[in-house]
C-alpha cells in the first residue's frame, strides 16, 4: 500500500488526504496547530467529503518529521516550504517530495539550495502546478503537437478571480493581513497564489519547444490596507529564449472568475479553460472565422488532486518519467515571479539568466 505524509491540515492538506485515501493509501495528516488537526477532522473533511476517514491518522507534525513514508507533501504557507522541504530531505529519503505553489517567496531565498538538496539526495521533487496534469491540458498538447494550428505565434494566459472564495474556505481568517496571501514577500497576492497561469504559459512554451522565458516586464497593482501589503493584479509580458512573446494576467479582483489560456498559431488557435463552467473544463480551437470545436471536460474539485495522485503513482511505478511537475518547472515559474517584482520595481524589462541558477543574481 502507497503511503503519504501531509504536513499542514488546511484547506490542500485535506484534498490531498482525500485524494490519497480514494486510491487506497495510507495517510498520515500532520500540522503544528492542534486546532488545525481538529478541524480537518470535525468541519474540513466531513463537511467537503460528507464523512472524516478514521483511516486517515493524525499526528503533530513536529513529532512527525523524521516518520518515513513513499510520498511527504508540503502543504503549508508559502515561506514555510522550502525550510520544510530541506527539513524533509535531511531527514528522511521519500520516493517524492511534493511541494505546494508557489514554491517559495519572491526573494526566492532557499531556492538554489532547494535544487541542489534534491539533487544529492536523489529524491524527485515536485510542485503542485496541478492544472498541468488535466486533461484539458492533455488535449491542448495534443492539439499544439499535431501541428493543427501551424507554428506557434503567441500564448496569452489569465488565472483571474476573486479571493473571496478563498477566504470563504478559510472562514478561520479574518482577512488578508491574518495570512501569507496579504503579503507578496510571503508568497501571497496575485504573482504568488494565483501563479497557476505563469505556469501554464511556460508549460505551453516548453510544450512547443518555444523555450524558457527570457525577459520579463511587469507592472503590478499593489495595494497596503489593514496591515496587508500585497499585489492585486500583475501584468506580464514575457518573452522566451526562442523570441516567442506572449502575456500572462493575475489577479485577486474578477469575478466571476477567468481561468485561460490562448495559443494562437499562424493557422489556427487553441483556447484552453479551467473550471469553465459548473461541470468543469473545456478546450476549443479552430481557425480563422469558422465555428470552434469545443470539448467539454466534465470534472469536480476533488478529481484535480485524484489525477495528481495518480500522476505521482505512475512516477513511483516507472509508468511517467518526465513530469510536468518537477521541481525544475516550479523554480522557473519562482524566476518568473521574482522577475515580476524585479521589473516592477525598477520600472524596466528585466533578463533572465538561466545559467547563474535559481538565484536573484540570474535577473538583471
Ligand atoms: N494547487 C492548488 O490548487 C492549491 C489549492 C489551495 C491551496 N494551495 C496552496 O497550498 C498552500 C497552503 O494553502 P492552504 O489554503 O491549504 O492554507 P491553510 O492556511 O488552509 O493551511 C495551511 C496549514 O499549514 C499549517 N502549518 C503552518 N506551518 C506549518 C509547519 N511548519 N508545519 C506543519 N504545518 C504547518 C497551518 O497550521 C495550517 O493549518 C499554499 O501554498 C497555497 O497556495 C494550492
Amino acid at each position: 500500500m502507497r503511503s503519504i505524509r501531509i504536513v499542514g491540515a488546511g484547506s490542500i492538506g485535506n484534498h490531498l488526504a482525500h485524494a490519497a485515501r480514494h486510491r487506497g493509501w495510507k495517510v498520515v495528516l500532520t500540522d503544528i496547530d492542534d486546532g488545525a488537526l481538529q478541524r480537518a477532522q470535525n468541519e474540513i473533511y466531513p463537511g467537503r467529503y460528507g464523512a472524516w476517514d478514521d483511516e486517515i491518522e493524525l499526528k503533530d507534525a513536529r513529532a512527525a518529521s523524521s516518520d518515513h513514508a513513499d510520498v511527504v507533501f508540503i502543504g503549508t504557507p508559502p515561506d514555510s516550504h522550502i525550510p520544510l522541504a530541506l527539513e524533509t530531505l535531511e531527514k528522511v529519503s521519500p520516493k517524492i517530495l511534493l511541494i505546494e505553489k508557489p514554491l517559495g517567496c519572491p526573494d526566492l531565498s532557499g531556492c538554489a539550495e532547494l535544487a541542489a538538496a534534491a539533487e544529492k539526495k536523489k529524491v524527485f521533487c515536485a510542485v503542485g502546478y496541478n492544472h498541468c496534469l488535466g486533461q484539458n491540458t492533455i488535449l491542448a498538447e495534443q492539439l499544439l503537437t499535431s501541428g493543427e494550428i501551424g507554428q506557434l505565434q503567441t500564448i496569452t494566459a489569465r488565472t483571474r478571480e476573486h479571493w473571496r472564495g478563498i477566504f470563504n474556505a478559510h472562514p478561520w481568517l479574518s482577512g488578508p493581513s491574518d495570512s501569507y496571501l496579504g503579503f507578496s514577500s510571503r508568497g501571497g497576492g496575485a504573482c504568488g497564489e494565483h501563479s497557476h497561469a505563469i505556469n501554464i504559459w511556460q508549460h505551453f512554451a516548453h510544450v512547443a519547444g518555444a523555450g524558457q522565458v527570457a525577459e520579463v516586464s511587469a507592472t503590478l497593482d499593489q495595494v497596503k490596507r489593514d496591515g496587508a501589503d500585497y499585489d492585486q493584479a500583475a501584468y506580464l509580458t514575457l518573452q522566451t529564449t526562442e523570441g516567442m512573446i506572449g502575456d500572462v494576467v493575475q489577479d485577486v479582483v474578477t469575478s466571476p472568475h477567468e481561468k485561460s489560456a490562448r495559443l494562437q498559431g499562424d493557422e489556427g488557435y487553441i483556447e484552453w479553460h479551467a473550471n469553465y463552467n459548473g461541470s468543469g473544463d473545456m478546450v476549443a480551437s479552430g481557425s480563422g472565422s469558422g465555428s470552434p470545436k469545443q470539448v467539454s471536460i466534465e470534472k469536480s474539485r476533488p478529481d484535480d488532486f485524484i489525477a495528481e495522485i495518480d500522476h505521482l503513482a505512475g512516477i513511483m511505478d516507472g509508468r511517467i518519467n518526465s513530469s510536468p511537475i518537477s521541481l525544475q518547472r516550479g523554480l522557473e515559474t519562482m524566476m518568473v515571479i521574482s522577475g515580476a517584482f524585479r521589473s516592477h520595481a525598477l520600472g524596466r524589462r528585466v533578463k533572465i539568466d538561466w545559467n547563474r541558477g535559481y538565484c536573484p543574481e540570474a535577473i538583471n
